[in-house]
């Protein structure tokens, strides 16, 4: 991990929780918190936010959302806008999690108009790219990222490199207990660094890269210590706060 950037280490919890996990669990974690030079962020199911929002509230940990409209405001009947989620105490957002693109049809167009709200109403998001098992197999990973972020570039390249992060996700590896190895991890990672550096200006190279699938206690580590990987977003292990503390302990604190 480069130390110039602080890492960070993101729980993705899905679609789990009620308004008395997120006590429970703000509760274990604040136990034992992260030390300086870690960046924490929880992103709950939408309406448990402004309540873990509340519940972490001085603890200097992060409440994100998991998915946004890429609209303002209009005839979007279930929908939840960029505003509303900033209002609500919200400083990041994951934008393009595989399960939205698979399970709900997200096209790499209506990704960059999330991007382009979130970052519009003051949101970072959390960019989430990676490969399914068929495309590893068949070579193309680097194509999948590429395509991936050649879709995002004209938003990134309009932002700050603090103002948005990658998550780099293989689909194989999340909720499958499989993992990347650190080196495949490595790879991927110094690949999407590589070619963020190609975007306007450049600036993008500078922004944060996380590693997600099956991040554990066990591997965490192992994982966070590669060049290019600067945390985790971590989903199963996230539940337990226990567990997620760990993980976040895993990742070497930046060194100002
Ligand atoms: P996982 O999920 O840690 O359970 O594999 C990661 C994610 O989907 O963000």
């Amino acid at each position: 991990m480069n130390a110039a950037r602080c890492p960070l280490v993101a729980a993705n919890w899905k679609l789990h929780g009620s308004l008395r996990f997120a006590d429970d669990w703000a509760r274990d974690f604040l136990r034992r918190p992260p030390p300086a030079g870690i960046e924490v962020l929880v992103c709950p199911a939408f309406v448990h936010i402004a309540h873990l929002a509340r519940a972490l509230e001085g603890s200097g940990v992060s409440v994100g959302a998991q998915n946004l409209s890429e609209h303002r405001d209009g005839a979007f009947t279930g929908e939840v806008s960029a505003a509303m989620l900033k209002e609500l105490g919200c400083d990041y957002v994951l934008v393009g999690h595989s399960e939205r693109r698979r399970i709900y049809r997200e096209s790499d167009e209506q990704i960059a108009g999330k991007l382009r709200a979130a970052a519009g109403a003051g949101l970072k998001p959390v960019l989430c790219v990676g490969e399914t098992l068929a495309q590893r197999r068949a070579d193309d990973t680097r194509e999948v990222l590429r395509r991936q972020l050649d879709a995002a570039a004209p938003v990134l390249s309009g932002l700050a490199a603090d103002a948005f992060v990658i998550a780099y996700e293989p689909v194989w590896a999340i909720g499958t207990g499989e993992t990347a190895t650190p080196e495949q991890a490595q790879q991927a990672h110094a690949f999407i660094r590589d070619h963020l550096g190609g975007l306007a200006g450049g600036r993008a190279a500078d922004a944060r890269v996380l590693y997600g699938g099956s991040v554990k206690t066990d591997n965490a580590t192992s994982l966070f210590q590669m060049n290019d990987v600067d945390g985790g977003l971590v989903g199963g292990a996230s539940l337990k706060a226990e567990a997620f503390a760990d993980i976040c302990r895993a990742a070497p604190p930046r060194r100002d």
